[in-house]
């Protein structure tokens, strides 16, 4: 016999033990269910939230219940992590005075990058468009992700004062990542920050991440405020509260990516 469990050997334990279980009158312990799910089928309760989380940016002022905020965190925590090395932690800011110290100080940073680098800020042909120009073009090819139009653009409405950065949310989690985990811990923030997000949607509340987060990463005074020292640092924050109108209506568009399928010795590309 094989010194390797098949999921099939697996299975006749498990029936073996609900047996047991049942002969005793204990509780099953199965801890996997076994689902035959046809094709087609249904959205069960996992995938419903999934399909209709959308990212929250207009928040009710009502305050989200303190143990709400918990039951999410706790989702949170038992992500799965390389290595088990859980390297987060969370911040909780849900104070109002706090938050807009927050906001403010995004606010000014991104007015400091378009001044920098936003050349459209001054008139055609003139010597400092030129100048910004130039500067910009030898950021873009260094860095060419930072300076992609979408962050751009959400800096320059940022900056006039025309999108928050924290979405006026009433709590505001910020997701602290430790460097010293192993593998690539920022996934691990992902993978946390997915349960976190997944998980208030399916109690009903809105969230949004917000990558823009970072930017607080350069006042020290306002890091050591929200108890942010190293080894961490801030990778992600999450926007919560209840959401304005019904947001599950709005759809935001997918990509098709194509699939590479290997099965039976052969190669498909599936959509
Ligand atoms: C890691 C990460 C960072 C994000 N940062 C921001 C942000 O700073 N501000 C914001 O408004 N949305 C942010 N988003 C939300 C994305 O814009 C949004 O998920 C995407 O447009 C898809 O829309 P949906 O979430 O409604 O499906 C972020 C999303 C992720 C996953």
């Amino acid at each position: 016999m094989s010194d390797v469990l098949e999921l099939e050997d697996l299975e006749d334990l498990e029936c073996e033990l609900e047996a047991a279980d049942a002969k005793a009158g204990r509780t099953a312990r199965r801890r996997t269910a076994i689902h035959d799910i046809e094709p087609g089928a249904a959205w069960n309760d996992v995938e419903h939230a999934i399909l209709t989380r959308r990212s929250i940016r207009k928040f009710k002022g009502r305050q989200v219940p303190a143990h709400m905020i918990r039951r999410i965190l706790e989702m949170g925590r038992f992500a799965p992590s390389q290595g088990n090395c859980q390297p987060w932690s969370f911040v909780v800011v849900r104070d109002k005075a706090m938050i807009a110290e927050m906001e403010q100080y995004c606010v000014a940073v991104c007015k400091n990058m378009t001044a920098s680098v936003d050349y459209t800020n001054y008139p055609p042909g003139s010597e400092q468009r030129a100048a910004i120009m130039e500067n910009t073009q030898k950021l873009n090819r260094a860095s060419p992700n930072s300076f992609h139009p979408v962050p751009m653009t959400a800096i320059k409405s940022i900056a006039n004062g025309r999108f928050a950065v924290f979405h006026k949310a009433p709590t505001v989690i910020l997701i602290l990542v430790e460097e010293r985990g192993v593998g690539v811990p920022e996934v691990d923030i992902g993978v946390t920050g997915t349960n976190i997000v997944l998980a208030a949607q399916s109690l009903g509340l809105g969230t949004c991440w917000v990558g823009f987060s970072r930017l607080l990463s350069s006042n020290a005074a306002l890091l050591e405020k929200l108890g942010v020292a190293p080894p961490f640092e801030i990778a992600e924050a999450i926007c919560v509260g209840y959401p304005i109108g019904n947001p599950t209506q709005q759809t935001v568009s997918r990509q098709t990516h194509q699939i590479v399928w290997w099965e039976g010795g052969e190669k498909q590309i599936l959509y």
